[in-house]
């Protein structure tokens, strides 16, 4: 479906979001020539010198990515600066102005922290800014606990539809997790050993080097679990463990996607501590530099995790008996996010003593940063005359050599597919709910049980207990240099 004409009115653009990641992907997708003419971006900003100041940001941004000067200039002039505070009605007027009568789509993305959620929302219809097809987009964290998600969701509820509000994710924006459906659902090769029958266990790892950043005052607040696991990490376990929906339909997804949530096995009490591990970084090395720890990025000390590991259970048909493995955290050894699935090894082995160390069982390694791709562990026999040798080797399918497209930001596709009306990626209240629900025992076990988060050492892998985790099964942590 092409984009239809638009006015995307985005609330905080002064913020990190909007400058590193949803302007440029406006800009990109203006460069490619998918904007319709008329179709403008209105940048919402409460400072009155950033009605000058942030386009110049802006095309200084787009300039740092790399888009040329001559594509720079076409996007500006989409640009329109509001200036406007989100809890105050009465300045509500200037955005009604800037809107006119078009009958444009109207989609309205709330880059800004949750708790101004509910009130831009009440804001815009007090002052019969939307109109029948208007939409809103709201970005991560949705709240802090269930409680406060069902409030939001309540409160939006009362102003827009579901079929109207769009609950973002940028992970299934992400080419490698769209991949994932069609490298289940368009292959029969996976899919007839997607099961307890095949596979051994999954590991899905995301790991970031970066450390706190500019984002103190939010993300001390807020923990890994609840900036990382409850969304990126939840909605990733939930896509590759999905029944066949009927069609690629956001319904059909959707309902799916519900399902292996609820099969989810809650962790609550002394499980808390016996299947999760909560880490914070303390100084350490990174790329060969020093970095500083968690507490001295901060100022002062702190028990918020930067790092969770989980062994998590689905009480399904499909995957009962196979333990799913996560782990993520800030300031780790090497930026990297993955999903391994491991195989069973084979029932018996054919082959003699001496002809391999071990007959590794198949993995399959779904890459989604850096070298996106897909690779697939099997054993080989080492070429010769002489004694039978086998080792493991990788059937290596990378985007970067197996496409030349290029590869674009998961906000480009997002953005559009609000535009276009189609929320397939993102997601159902339900869906955020019921993530919510899993995650809050978690984090109230912490209190009780891991108060204080494990240190770890900048530049590793995280606390020795999250080794610990997946060992105490027989297992370990697959080695990302393999790819
Ligand atoms: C965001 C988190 O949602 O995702 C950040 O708030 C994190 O803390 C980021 O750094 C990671 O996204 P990506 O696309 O770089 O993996």
């Amino acid at each position: 479906t092409p984009v239809p004409p638009f006015d995307l009115v985005i609330f905080g653009a002064g913020g990190d979001l909007a400058l590193r990641k949803l302007f440029p992907a406006l800009a990109q997708r203006n460069r490619e020539g998918v904007l319709p003419g008329e179709s403008r971006v209105l940048a919402v900003v409460r400072k009155e010198e950033d009605v000058e100041g942030l386009p110049k940001q802006i095309a200084q941004r787009l300039h740092e990515d790399g888009i040329p000067k001559d594509q720079i200039e076409p996007f500006l002039r989409r640009l329109t600066m509001v200036l406007l505070d989100a809890v105050k009605p009465e300045t509500y007027k200037a955005l009604k102005t800037a809107l006119g009568d078009s009958d444009r789509v109207r989609s309205f993305y709330l880059s800004t922290p949750p708790d101004l959620f509910i009130p831009i929302c009440e804001n815009l219809a007090g002052a019969d800014i939307l109109t029948p097809t208007s939409r809103v987009i709201l970005e991560k964290p949705l709240g802090r606990d269930l409680a406060s998600a069902r409030q939001i969701n309540d409160a939006v509820a009362r102003i827009l539809p579901e079929s109207r509000t769009y609950r973002i994710d940028h992970y299934l924006g992400k080419e490698t997790v769209q991949n994932l459906l069609v490298l289940r659902f368009a292959n029969t090769l996976f899919e007839r050993s997607w099961s307890s029958r095949d596979i051994d266990h999954v590991q899905i790892t995301v790991a970031e080097t970066v450390g706190l950043e500019q984002r103190a005052g939010y993300y001390d607040k807020a923990g890994h679990m609840r900036d990382m696991v409850q969304n990126h990490l939840m909605q990733l376990l939930t896509l590759f463990a999905i029944e066949p929906p009927n069609m690629l339909e956001a319904g059909a997804v959707r309902d799916e996607k519900i399902k292996v949530l609820k099969a989810l096995r809650p962790i609550v009490g002394p499980d808390v501590q016996r299947y999760t591990v909560r880490g914070q970084y303390g100084p350490g090395q990174i790329d060969g530099q020093r970095v500083r720890g968690y507490a001295e990025e901060l100022g002062h000390g702190s028990n918020t995790e930067t790092f969770v590991a989980i062994r998590c259970e689905l009480d399904s048909w499909r995957w009962a008996g196979v333990p799913i493995y996560l782990r993520t955290g800030k300031r780790m050894a090497q930026r990297y996010s993955e999903i391994v699935v491991t195989f069973k090894p084979v029932p018996h082995s054919i082959f003699g003593n001496g002809t391999c160390d071990r007959l590794d069982a198949n993995r399959l390694f779904i890459r989604l940063q850096p070298n996106d791709g897909v690779q697939l562990q099997l054993m080989m026999k080492v070429p010769g005359s002489g004694r039978l040798k086998i080792v493991p080797r990788q059937l290596d399918l990378r985007y970067s050599t197996a496409f030349d497209e290029r590869t674009p930001d998961a906000y480009e596709r997002l953005l559009t597919d609000v535009i276009r009306g189609d929320q397939t990626l993102f997601m159902h209240r339900d869906e955020v709910e019921q993530a919510w629900a899993w995650v809050d025992p978690i984090i109230a076990g912490w209190q009780d049980y891991t108060p204080h988060p494990h240190r770890y050492a900048a530049g590793s892998w995280g606390p020795s207990q999250a080794i610990g985790l997946i060992e105490r099964d027989a297992r370990s942590w697959a080695d990302p240099d393999l790819v």
